[in-house]
């Protein structure tokens, strides 16, 4: 199966390319420069070129703070762009998989987020990528839509590289604890989308949707943050006592207002695909490898 892959530099991008090859798949990736998902010639003829059989949308405008005053740009890379691309699969009546986020909730449920539950979008960042699932789902009946959080890697700039970096530098570090979810490896997130993809070349019929994809368990930032300190130090990554100190969201300035539920109930991946996160323990251990290794 021939699988392109726009956004190929980002966390979840990088991911999908390192290990398309082993799932068999022939995977043409896309920096932003190659192709531009806002730009419908430019989508128009990669596609035509590349011939894909299956779009893996890994582009995004992920800047959730400057969204808030970028809003043009955030909403051409997360509206536009998706139902640019949804446009071209359904020319070629091909799928495309979309991923999108937590930040489609407002976050005041007491319990795990399913697919059904109403979305409210508290950011632009929120609300960009909500209209970019409906583009997509308005547009195509052979979609898969991953909604997951919290995204980890160590590429790009995310939580796990913030709080390694910041303790290095500092004793001590002030962490929200009034805020949930599940951490989520680039590296699970692009298994799964790829583990998708592979039951679609068996079997060409999928349960297609949106989907619900997290690691577990649950926390909050101030929780992922101390586990982070205490594996990074135990590895040499921080050679000094760094106290993690815990602070409501109240006291943590910032232009958008996070949710402070943003937990996925994975069941339905689970259940349709045999699809499962497991424990983001294990692949931070894998990232703070990768960080150590490159210094
Ligand atoms: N990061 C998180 O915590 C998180 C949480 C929940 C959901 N998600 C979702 O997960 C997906 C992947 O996120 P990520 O963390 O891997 O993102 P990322 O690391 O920020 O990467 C996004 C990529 O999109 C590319 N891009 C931006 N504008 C583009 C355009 N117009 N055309 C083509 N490519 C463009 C960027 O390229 P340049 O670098 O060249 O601009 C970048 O490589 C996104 O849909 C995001 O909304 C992320």
């Amino acid at each position: 199966m021939r699988v392109l892959v726009t956004g190929k530099n980002g966390q979840v991008g990088r991911c999908l390319m390192d290990q398309g090859e082993s799932y068999g798949f022939a995977m043409f990736g896309m920096s932003s420069a190659e192709l531009d998902i806002t730009n419908i010639r430019n989508v128009d003829s990669v596609i035509s070129q590349i011939k894909p059989d299956l779009v893996i949308n890994a582009a995004a405008y992920t800047a959730v703070d400057k969204a808030e005053t970028d809003k043009k740009s955030a909403y051409a890379v997360n509206e536009t762009g998706p139902k640019i691309l949804a446009a071209a699969c359904k020319k070629l009546d091909i799928p495309l998989f979309h991923i999108s986020t937590d930040y489609v909730f407002d976050g005041e449920s007491d319990i795990p987020y399913k697919e059904t539950d109403s979305v409210n979008p508290t950011s632009i960042y929120g609300r960009s990528k909500l209209m970019g699932e409906l583009a997509v789902r308005n547009t195509l009946s052979k979609f898969i839509i991953l909604r997951t959080s919290w995204v980890f890697s160590e590429h790009g700039g995310n939580f796990v590289k913030t709080m390694v970096r910041m303790a290095r530098e500092r004793d001590r570090l002030d962490v929200v604890s009034d805020q949930f979810g599940g951490p989520s490896s680039a590296h699970g997130v692009a298994a799964a989308l790829l583990k998708i993809a592979a039951q679609l070349e068996q079997t060409n019929a999928i349960s297609w949707g949106i989907y619900h994809y997290c690691q577990k368990p649950y926390v909050s930032w101030h929780q992922f943050a101390q586990e982070i300190i205490e594996r990074a130090t135990k590895m040499g990554l921080v050679d000094h006592p760094v106290e993690i100190a815990p602070i409501p969201s109240s006291q943590f300035l910032t232009s958008v207002k996070r949710p402070e539920n943003s937990s996925l109930k994975t069941d339905k991946l689970e259940r349709c695909f045999n699809v499962s996160g497991g424990q983001w323990s294990l692949d931070l251990e894998m990232v703070l490898e990768s960080i150590k290794g490159v210094g």
